[in-house]
């Protein structure tokens, strides 16, 4: 119906219709980026089939839908040709290692690679006739061993990559050299582990610039470098990273803090976004995140409608040398292409308890940057308290403190009988300190049954001087939000059944019981990227 076709993304990538999860191989080749993905030709659920999905674009935004990469078709990946990783060799050659799920469901590492290099579209794979180059090695379960990396350059001229798995309840993640990606050799010890996360899927691992500069290529070191290393948790669905020090002789990487470490510290997002993966773009130098997007409504709604999940808008990711202790994540600068007519809102002010609406036309896909300041004597005035805040324990947006929450609330209808509330909450702690947090709260975002309700968020790195700030992408029932800058996301399925179409709207409220806010915004219309285009309609 109406309610359900709304659901559908304007300009966050999706096939035409079945299921999706995550990216794999991501690349730039010869003009083109491409996006594999795990896809399933036959519904709008996972299944043991799962094939590589296709697409290329220009410009990371405006896709076109290739034919399927790989299917499962050989016994080594017979029950689904999983998640994987593109290598660029220096002579321009591409490598893909991708995880088979065999006929006796062993996970096996494949190499694949284009049929012709010199078709910039990269349309025919083939697999290398050796598969599987890698099986589980001795003391691995044969279900815990996926989702190889990009591999990046060791000292002595060798390629290494790592892979994913678990020892009891310990994330591990193995390593393995090679020369030719035929022949790997599994070294001692693991490159990191932290006990009791759990099974390590999609694990990650780059460099990033200690200025906060340029993105790295994976091979990059030197100095002003440090190592990211990222795990997708498969006990509790989130995506983990940690900042650290790779020492590539021993083949060791150690968290810059330990209390920070992979699985127990930051996440990339502290909403719906799980087996993330970067590249490195070597046409604008920078490092893009992808991720996936999965529903939170119920599996019969997503056969109903025919589709399962989204990609996440990639993001630049870069190390943020002011804190020194997070990334930084920002929508690719080419998503700024589809902003269209924009209202602009300038030092709004926000009493206690006040609800206003913006008026900007329909709320179903925007782009909206807001900047917040609080009224100074109130932040002098308010005693210090030693709460522990936490969004989700708080009673989320109704739950009122004297300096929060306050923000805007997506997606309302008119009544306000469906709003996500978008915000920050601060708290006041001992000698003054002050904690932010950044939060969303989808415990009123539809009237539906069989959605998931919870408030997401976590603390948000605020420095002196600083004003908050946060940017929102709302596309129809994806909403991306980014606070201070990317220090903090938090990304959001709504499903709202009213506040939909020109009934969606948005709305600023300030829910502390002292603090004054003052607000301003630019609110843009976002034009629609997701053309139903084909590899028949392409012309090149
Ligand atoms: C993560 C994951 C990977 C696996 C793939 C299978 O979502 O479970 O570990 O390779 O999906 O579709």
């Amino acid at each position: 119906s109406n309610v359900l076709s709304w659901q559908r993304s304007s300009f966050h990538f999706q096939p035409n219709q079945n299921w999706m999860n995550d990216p794999n191989g991501p690349l730039f080749y010869k003009g083109w980026y491409h996006l594999f993905y795990q896809y399933n030709p036959d519904g709008a659920i996972w299944g043991n089939k799962i094939v590589w999905g296709h697409a290329v674009s220009s410009d990371l935004i405006h896709w076109k839908h290739l034919p399927v990469a790989m299917v499962t078709d050989h016994w080594y990946d017979v029950n689904g040709v999983w998640t994987g990783s593109a290598t660029i060799l220096p002579d321009g050659q591409i490598v893909m290692l991708y995880t088979g799920s065999t006929n006796e469901s062993v996970q096996v590492q494949n190499l694949a690679y284009p049929a012709d290099p010199s078709d910039p579209l990269l349309i025919e794979w083939v697999k290398y006739p050796g598969n599987p180059v890698l099986v589980p090695p001795p003391g691995i379960d044969f279900k815990d061993f996926r989702d190889p990396t990009t591999a990046w350059r060791t000292p002595e001229g060798k390629w290494r990559l790592i892979i994913g798995s678990k020892l009891n309840k310990t994330g591990i993640s193995l390593v393995y050299d090679t020369v030719d990606f035929k022949n790997f050799t599994l070294l001692d010890g693991v490159l990191h582990a932290v006990h009791g996360t759990g099974m390590w899927e999609c694990v990650d691992f780059y460099p990033v610039s200690k200025f906060g500069e340029n993105g790295l290529d994976t091979s990059f070191d030197g100095v002003g470098v440090k190592h990211v290393m990222k795990a997708s948790l498969d006990d509790d669905r989130n995506d983990y990273y940690a900042i650290g020090t790779y020492d590539p002789v021993s083949g060791k990487w150690v968290p810059d803090n330990p209390e920070l470490d992979v699985g127990i510290g930051l996440r990339y997002d502290y909403g719906i976004y799980y087996a993330s993966k970067t590249f490195y773009d070597s046409n604008k130098k920078r490092r893009v995140l992808w991720s996936w997007i999965k529903e939170t409504d119920s599996e019969i709604s997503d056969v109903r409608k025919g589709w399962a999940s989204v990609q996440g808008i990639p993001r630049t990711i870069l190390f943020d040398p002011k804190t020194g202790s997070n990334l930084l994540q920002w929508p690719v600068e080419e998503v700024n292409k589809l902003r269209l007519n924009k209202t602009v809102f300038e030092n709004v002010e926000i009493n206690t308890g006040a609800v206003l609406p913006l008026e900007i036309g329909s709320g179903s896909q925007l782009d909206i940057t807001a900047e917040f300041e609080v009224d100074k004597e109130s932040l002098e005035r308010v005693q210090e308290t030693n709460e522990v805040y936490d969004c989700k324990n708080n009673g989320g947006s109704s739950g009122r403190g004297a300096l929060g929450p306050f923000g805007l609330l997506i997606l309302a209808d008119k009544d306000l009988s469906e709003q996500t509330p978008v915000y920050f909450y601060i708290a006041k702690g001992s000698g003054g300190n002050l904690r932010t947090f950044f939060c969303a709260d989808h415990s009123r975002s539809s009237k539906a049954v069989d959605v998931d309700k919870e408030i997401y968020g976590s603390v948000v790195p605020v420095l002196r001087g600083e004003k908050l700030t946060m940017r929102i992408l709302v596309d129809h029932s994806i909403v991306e939000s980014f606070s201070q800058g990317g220090r903090t996301c938090i990304t959001s399925r709504v499903y709202p059944t009213k506040a939909i179409y020109n009934n969606a709207k948005v709305f600023l409220f300030n829910n502390a019981t002292e603090a004054r806010i003052i607000a301003s915004l630019n609110i843009w219309q976002m034009n629609t990227a997701q053309r139903q285009t084909h590899f028949a309609d392409l012309v090149i």
